[in-house]
């Protein structure tokens, strides 16, 4: 079932777990996504970024493979599509306009007015289709789908300011973590998230999930982190099963080659959500 993402996160940040949202990259992925997260009966959030989305052909391209493998898989649990950085009014837009539950409106990198501004505009678009929105304050740093950036952690005042002027359904306040693999320990701002999530309602989003280590993850969704976005550990999972299979065959099958990491992916989507979600 396609839903947003508003019960499943009000869910969680009242029952103190954290919902996986994963990032789908073709067919395979999402496939083996949905499989496994149907095994373990949890909702799940599919992430697509602009790149992802590009790469499969366009938004409504990913909007009915979702949709259809949904319903030939017999796909029981919610499940939310979710538009992963959104960078302009248009590109949420069109999302929704395909089919999307769920967009995130990155503007972060603008002025805190200008952020507040074309939020404000993607939210009451989305609110008027039934769509839930994400977006992000301060700035989330590292490197995703090869654009680099360096990090800004979120303040206090201008969370609550955002939340109030923006009217959206979940924040993701920049606190030190960051997309990608980690050049040593992951820093984050734990003091600040618990101030955020005890003084704005909606639940909070921790980007860049991978690599962070497990007692952290627990602290953070004590702290209020109600969402955790994983990328790069996924792709890196893949790739290991997928570099040991060609060394060792001479097997030619593309079915065959991705295939051969699809027990890495389900491995790591199981081990996350019950990292996540059992309390
Ligand atoms: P990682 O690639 O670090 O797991 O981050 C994913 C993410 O935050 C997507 O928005």
């Amino acid at each position: 079932m396609l839903v947003n993402s508003k019960e499943m996160l009000l869910k969680a940040k009242e029952n103190h777990y954290a919902i996986p949202h994963f990032n789908i990259n073709n067919l395979e992925w999402t496939k083996y996504i949905l499989e496994e997260m149907e095994i373990l009966q949890k909702p799940v959030i599919l992430g697509v970024s602009e790149n992802a989305n590009q790469y499969m052909g366009g938004f409504h391209v990913v909007s009915n493979l979702v949709k259809s493998l949904i319903q030939d898989l017999k796909i029981t649990i919610p499940v939310c599509l979710h538009l992963d950085h959104g960078t302009s009014f248009e590109s949420c837009k069109n999302a929704i306009d395909a089919g999307f539950t769920s967009v995130m409106m990155d503007a972060s990198k603008m002025p805190l007015e200008e952020n507040i501004k074309i939020t404000r505009q993607v939210v009451e678009y989305a609110h008027s289709k039934g769509i839930t929105v994400e977006a992000e304050i301060g700035h989330i740093g590292g490197s995703e789908d090869n654009i680099i950036s360096s990090g800004m952690n979120a303040q206090l005042d201008e969370c609550i300011r955002f939340v109030k002027e923006t009217g959206l359904d979940s924040l993701a306040p920049a606190l030190g973590s960051v997309h990608g693999l980690y050049h040593g320990e992951a820093n984050l701002d734990f003091e600040t998230m618990k101030e955020i999530s005890e003084s704005v309602e909606i639940p909070l989003v921790l980007h860049g999930g991978t690599g962070i280590p497990d007692d952290k993850i627990k602290k953070a969704i004590y702290c209020g982190i109600s969402k955790i976005n994983i990328n790069t550990e996924l792709q890196t999972a893949w790739y290991q099963s997928v570099k040991d299979f060609i060394a060792h065959t001479n097997i030619y099958d593309p079915r065959k080659i991705i295939g051969s990491g699809e027990q890495s992916i389900k491995q790591k989507v199981k081990e996350k959500t019950v990292m996540f979600m059992n309390r």
